[in-house]
């Protein structure tokens, strides 16, 4: 095999039906089914600035798309990385729609909306709010049209290097035992790790696999510290656990308000962009107005939309809130901030290069420096489809290069394995938005309070990712002794003069250490 994708939402199936096209020998491999990722959930949409489209008289552009998104990522953007992705949009779009896509408003006159750290109307959408749906539909669709080999119930323990450090594989494990998947190139498209956290609004599967993998592979991750929280996930009630609702930002995009259970606005006075600041203002400015209430959610006012307009633009969030009983065409939806998104992840540059030969990366495990300290909403299924296509280009030009791999080395090591239900609560009690190092220290010891264990099943593959992205997590959180985007220290309130990534490695204990000195794609 040329190349395994692992991984199957946006970034995974773009690289692959990309790489198809280029003629490699593709397998994409998932840990379930080929829909069953994160992509599915996304609902606001696809930012981009589209050449004869938004250009005018909207008066939008890539430069600002590209201000945008700088100033979300709160000084720690690589502008060099955020330039090249944004205005490769428009080509990564296209490519999206020749496999099926179909967006609201039709392609001449293609809708857009506003989210949070948005200037200008330019997420476009399909299916009101179900984008992720529409596009993890597209996608697959073509994937079996085009008979791409995919792999479903397999669970990757290791990335194979040969004995010149080069990837040659994959250890694989599904209920019947393990395995050895033997390829040329590994592209890692697992997502994210929402579910180091009780709540949050990531799938099950959001497990941080790639990252605790490409660590493991040693490669270089930065920004681990930037867990985003969604400021809007719909309140099911206290203590609520596992994938909570989203509510996305276009519901304020198109005028929602946000109030406290008192009735008074949360978001006057904090940002010029009131309601629709970055999201790390927005989670913020909810979780202090929680804590001076004295209450564990915030209200969502869209009673202005009425509820024919609700259901055409959000069928989603109409539906979501009628499950719990709250008609959001007269009343406002009870809404808190949850674990959404990691800004940090797998270093790469902007093909998708990690710093291991023959290992790639795409989408929420990699980071690019896109996102910096705080990612600007709807810029990741764009990430997702660019860095998707570059990626497997850049596969194929390496192949060009490079020479085949000796024979694959598994190592059936003892990995160390957390409690899992200890390490979600105490990740969002001392992990969260607030942070201190007292902490920190605690959440590091739930973290080390571990048996070393043989994987032997699905369940065992994914407590040792979870174990290993929370210690490096919260080494780099303890790293950062400021605060910045969505780290927030309160025992460091303040931003420091000095802008820096903090990179992390496995030493050769196998723990996760902040990398000195710290220097990534342009920010040292
Ligand atoms: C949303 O629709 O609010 C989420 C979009 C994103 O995470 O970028």
């Amino acid at each position: 095999m040329d190349l395994a994708v692992v991984g199957t939402g946006v970034a995974g199936l773009t690289a692959a039906l990309r790489a198809v096209e280029l003629g490699l020998r593709v397998v994409a491999v998932t840990k379930t089914t080929v829909e069953d990722g994160n992509t599915r959930w996304a609902q606001g949409g696809i930012a981009v600035v589209l050449p004869g489209h938004h250009a005018s008289p909207a008066g939008d552009s890539v430069d600002a798309h590209v201000a945008d998104t700088l100033a979300a990522g709160a000084g720690l953007c690589d502008e060099a990385a955020v330039r090249a992705i944004l205005a490769a949009g428009p080509c990564a779009v296209n490519a999206l729609r020749a496999h099926g896509a179909v967006f609201d408003g039709g392609w001449a006159d293609v809708q857009r909306t506003r989210e949070g750290g948005h200037r200008a109307y330019r997420v476009i959408h399909a299916g009101g709010d179900a984008t992720g749906a529409e596009i993890e539909r597209a996608l697959a669709d073509s994937a079996r049209s085009r008979q791409l080999a995919l792999l479903e119930g397999q669970s990757v323990t290791e990335v194979l290097r040969d004995d010149t450090g080069r990837v040659a594989g994959l250890a694989l494990l599904d209920e019947l035992g393990d395995g050895v998947l033997r390829a040329r190139a590994v592209l890692l498209a697992t997502g994210g790790l929402g579910q180091l956290y009780a709540a949050s609004t990531n799938a099950d599967v959001a497990t941080g696999d790639g990252l605790a993998l490409a660590l493991r592979a040693g490669a270089l991750t930065a920004d681990l510290e930037f867990v985003q929280f969604h400021p809007t996930a719909l309140y099911l009630g206290t203590g609520s656990r596992g994938r909570q609702p989203l509510i996305t930002e276009a519901v304020r995009g198109e005028g929602a308000v946000l109030l406290d259970t008192a009735g008074a606005p949360v978001m006057t006075g904090v940002h010029p962009l009131g309601a629709l600041a970055p999201r790390d203002v927005v989670a913020a400015a909810i979780t202090r107005r929680m804590a001076a209430t004295g209450t564990d959610h915030v209200l969502l006012d869209a009673t202005h939309l009425g509820g024919a307009e609700l259901r055409r633009r959000f069928p989603t969030v109409y539906a979501a809130c009628r499950s719990i009983g709250v008609d959001p065409s007269g009343e406002p939806i009870p809404v808190v901030p949850a674990a959404h998104y990691h800004c940090g992840g797998v270093v790469t540059d902007t093909s998708g290069r990690t710093t291991v030969p023959g290992l790639y990366a795409a989408g929420e495990v990699a980071r690019t420096g896109l996102h910096g300290a705080n990612r600007l909403a709807s810029n990741s299924l764009l990430e997702g489809l660019v860095m998707g296509r570059r990626a497997a280009e850049a596969v194929a030009a390496d192949f060009m290069v490079s020479r085949c791999p000796g024979p694959p080395l598994p190592s059936y090591d003892l990995r160390p394995v957390a409690d899992r239900d200890a390490l979600q609560q105490s990740m969002s009690a001392h992990a969260g938005i607030g942070r201190d190092s007292a902490g920190l220290a605690a959440a590091s010891s739930v973290a080390e309070a571990t048996t070393r264990r043989r994987i032997r099943t699905p369940r065992d593959a994914e407590d040792a990712g979870l174990t290993l992205a929370a210690a490096a997590v919260l080494a780099a959180a303890a790293a950062r002794t400021e605060s910045r985007g969505c780290h927030l220290r309160t025992d460091h309130p303040r931003a420091a003069k000095r802008r820096r990534s903090i990179t992390v490695v496995l030493d050769d204990a196998g723990t996760p250490v902040p990398a000195e000195p710290a220097l990534v794609g342009g920010v040292a």
